[in-house]
Parts: structure tokens; C-alpha cells; sequence
């Protein structure tokens, strides 16, 4: 099978940054944060380490040498692995259409934030209501929605190297030096508040740092690594065809595993050094307790209400800040718009212009139904599975908690089972690289990952409280 005309990355860097920027995204920014002051500290930061190189490691393998063995995209490439698997590119290719219209709602969110830090309004989103009367209000999340979906269509519509990784090259450093500048001034900052308690950003490090074994049960450790396991899958954006996607625009010379090691290394160091932002800020201004405050509340509401109390350099900081998350939330978005799109192009054998515009249309329907949910949809009784969950965190539900571990499950039984790990191993070693952890690769996708996954899956059926 040789070089179709297929858009490719034009390099190992391209590749890298890339696939850096779908991996990088809310996920590292809140999610990771929190559950690591949640979760002792220090303990869950050696846990997610480990399983990174281990089980991370062995699933984003997989994923892009099939991407790259084929030259196909999610919806096609896994037929072409085996016949009779054909139905995984099929899932694979649903959970991007599902998280594609919340994931532009939210970024809309982002853009309306960082506007507001932009007019120097930073006081206003301190308000008690500022969120809750934004995302219900009658149209202006359409418009910040809009506005989110259009900057990632352009970057698809261009395509590969002009698009995804030409703006991934820019938006991936500056995010880095942000994340790094707003962690370092987080670490200096002290405040006292009404009761006279002085706290400090090296007390609110310790928090996330030091490992806390207090109390710790086996099963409390258990959920130590269920929660490393899921955010782990999340965060490296596995099971959604992305991965597939983005390796077959690989080219066949580049180092397949040193890539694969440095995508882990850029998602893993963000995610810690977002930690070292989030953590010590919250803690010295609002608190140890404001650290659970989970979810969008923490960065829509608990943040504004840090940088207010910065003082000035908290409108600059607040602006940063949400710049960053603008990055962040862009290339992730624009990774799985891309998974998409490319499915259609292989599939329906659409151009890249055609199958673009399809997607905005029905993007802009689905998202604006998801807006619509905290007003005119909105239903005072949740959804079954999801507590207090309205269209958007139902949505989340199925694709996160039940398609994606499904995907990764028989993805692990056709490459561990059913072709065999031979065939993955031979992508990676094509050009005679070195593959170092060929021996872990194979444990990892024939016994330990499935099993992994299998818990996973039944823990989001809340099997284990
Ligand atoms: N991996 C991203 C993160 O850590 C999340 C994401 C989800 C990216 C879905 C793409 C698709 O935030």
C-alpha cells in the first residue's frame, strides 16, 4: 500500500505538536488539578506517572501506528486492520461527533471569559451570577459557540500542514511559557485574609505535592488509580479516532516511539505544571476547601474570584489565563473536528471542502440545541445517569464513560488477540528503530490494559461507589 495523495504532516514536530495540542486541553488544566488535591497529592502524581508509561504508553501506540499502517482515518482504518472490526471505527468515529458540539459550547465559554478579562471587566465575573446568567442567557452563548466552531473550521478547511500544524507550532510554545510563567508567580504569592491567616503559594505546592497517606485505605488507593486511569484516557485523547487520524498523516520515516514519548512527556508536564498554577493560587485565596469546587465551576467561577483578589495584576493575570485555556481548548477542539472530517473525506470520498462545511451545518444545529439546554431545554428533573446533568453533561456521559472505554477494550483485542502486537511492533520498527519497551508494549495490550479498561468501564457504571 503506497503514498495516496494523503495531507501529512511535514515533519516530526509537526507530528508531535499536533498531537500535543489535542492531548493538552481542559482536561489538563482543571481536571488534573483537582483530582490530584483530591486524591493525596503526590500519591496520585506517581500513580498517573506510571500508568503513562505503562498503559498511556501502549494505548497511543496502537493508535497511531494503525493510523499510520493504514493511511486511513478512524471510520475506515479499522476494517482495513480486519474485517470483522470494522464496527470499532464505527464507535471511534460517533464519540467525536458527540463531543464536538459541547466541546465548542464550552470553548465558548472560554472566549466570553477572556473578552471580559480583555475590557479590563475582570470584576464583573466575580458577580454571584455571571456564569449562571451567561450560559442561560437567550443568545449569547450561540454567539461565543459560533464564534469558537469558526476559528476551528478555518484551521481544518486548510488542511493539514497549512492548518492544523501550522497554527499547533504557534499556539502550543506560547501555551507552554504561559502555563510555566502563571505557575512560577503562583508559587510567590502570599495573602491574609479577614481572620488574619497568612497563607502561602509554598504551602498551597506542598497540598499537591507531598503524598498524603492519611487514613489511606486499599480501597481508597483504588480509587486513587481508577481516577489516574480515567483521567490518564481522557487526557492522552484515546478512543476517539484522533490518534488514528493525526497517524496517518505520519510520515513513514519519521521515529514513531520517540514520538510517542514525547507527546507523554508534553501532556504529562503541562498537566503537573498546571497543577503547580491552579493549586497554590485557589489554595492562598479562597481556601483549601474551594479546591473541590470540581468541573467548569473551578475555572468559571472559583478562578475569577483569585485573580480579583491579586489586586490589579489580577486583570492581566485573569487574562493570560483564560488566552491560555483559549489555546488549549482550540487545538483539542480542532483534533477531533479533524477526526471527523477526515472519516468523511475516506469514507464518502468528499473533499476536505465539502466535508468541512457538512460538519459546520450540523455542527451549528447540535451546539446550539446543547446552549439551549440551560434555558428553553432545560429539564428541572436530570437526566437518569447524570446527577444534576443537563443536555451537555449527558452527552459527556456516554461518550466518555461508556463508548470510549469500549473502543480502547476491542481495539486491545484485535491488536492484542486477534492480528496479534506483531503488527504494531512492525510499524513502529519500520525503518529498524529501536523499540525499547517492546516487551511492556506486549504485556500492556494482550493482559494489563483490557483488564484496565474493564474497570474502568464498570466503574463509570458506578460499580464501585
Ligand atoms: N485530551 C483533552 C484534554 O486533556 C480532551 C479532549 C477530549 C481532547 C476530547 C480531544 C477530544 O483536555
Amino acid at each position: 500500500m503506497e503514498e495516496k495523495n494523503r495531507n501529512s504532516f511535514t515533519g516530526s514536530l509537526g507530528f508531535v505538536l499536533a498531537a500535543a495540542g489535542s492531548a493538552v486541553g481542559l482536561g489538563n488544566i482543571w481536571r488534573f488539578p483537582n483530582l490530584a488535591a483530591k486524591n493525596g497529592g503526590g500519591l496520585f502524581l506517581l500513580v498517573y506517572i506510571v500508568l503513562a508509561l505503562t498503559f498511556g504508553f501502549a494505548l497511543l501506540t496502537t493508535e497511531v501506528a494503525i493510523g499510520r499502517k493504514t493511511q486511513e482515518s478512524p471510520l475506515t482504518a479499522y476494517s482495513k486492520v480486519h474485517k470483522g472490526f470494522g464496527f470499532i471505527g464505527v464507535f471511534a468515529y460517533v464519540v467525536p461527533f458527540i463531543i464536538y458540539p459541547y466541546y465548542c459550547v464550552i470553548g465558548g465559554w472560554v472566549i466570553k471569559y477572556m473578552s471580559t478579562y480583555l475590557a479590563f471587566q475582570g470584576q464583573a465575573a466575580v458577580a454571584d451570577g455571571f456564569f449562571g446568567g451567561f450560559i442561560t442567557h437567550q443568545w449569547q452563548p450561540i454567539l461565543y459557540t459560533v464564534l469558537f466552531a469558526a476559528m476551528c473550521f478555518v484551521i481544518v478547511y486548510k488542511g493539514v500542514e497549512h492548518g492544523i500544524e501550522k497554527y499547533s507550532k504557534v499556539l502550543m510554545p506560547i501555551l507552554a511559557v504561559l502555563v510555566l510563567f502563571i505557575a512560577v508567580y503562583s508559587i510567590f504569592l502570599s495573602y491574609t485574609d479577614a481572620e488574619g491567616v497568612t497563607r502561602t503559594g509554598v504551602q498551597g505546592l506542598a497540598i499537591y505535592f507531598v503524598p498524603n497517606f492519611d487514613g489511606l485505605t486499599f480501597g481508597g488507593f483504588l480509587r486513587v488509580c481508577l481516577d489516574a486511569m480515567g483521567q490518564l484516557f481522557y487526557s492522552l485523547s484515546i478512543a476517539m479516532g484522533i490518534m488514528v487520524a493525526y497517524g496517518s498523516y505520519m510520515k513513514r520515516e519519521v521515529n514513531l516511539s520517540k514520538s510517542i514519548n514525547q507527546i507523554e512527556i508534553f501532556d504529562s508536564a503541562i498537566a503537573i505544571i498546571a497543577g503547580m498554577m491552579i493549586i497554590p493560587a485557589v489554595y492562598v485565596f479562597a481556601g483549601k476547601e474551594s479546591l473541590d469546587a470540581a468541573g467548569p465551576g473551578l475555572i468559571f467561577v472559583t478562578l475569577p474570584k483569585v485573580f480579583d483578589s491579586m489586586g490589579s495584576f489580577g486583570q492581566y493575570f485573569g487574562l493570560m489565563f483564560f488566552v491560555m485555556v483559549l489555546f488549549a481548548a482550540l487545538t483539542s477542539a480542532v483534533s477531533i473536528l479533524e477526526a471527523i472530517v477526515s472519516s468523511m473525506m475516506d469514507k464518502l470520498k468528499w473533499s476536505r471542502k465539502k466535508a468541512t462545511l457538512v460538519m459546520a451545518l450540523i455542527t451549528f444545529v447540535v451546539s446550539v440545541i446543547v446552549c439551549l439546554g440551560y434555558n428553553v431545554f432545560y429539564f428541572e428533573k436530570s437526566f437518569a445517569v447524570v446527577k444534576d446533568g443537563q443536555i451537555l453533561d449527558f452527552l459527556d456521559y456516554v461518550s466518555n464513560n461508556l463508548l470510549m472505554p469500549i473502543v480502547a477494550i476491542f481495539t486491545c483485542i484485535l491488536v492484542g488477540w486477534v492480528v496479534g502486537p506483531k503488527m504494531v511492533i512492525d510499524e513502529v520498527t519500520r525503518n529498524g528503530e529501536h523499540f525499547g519497551r517492546k516487551w511492556l508494549y506486549i504485556i500492556m495490550i494482550k493482559f494489563v490494559a483490557p483488564v484496565l479498561l474493564v474497570i474502568i468501564l464498570l466503574g463509570s457504571f458506578g460499580i464501585f461507589g
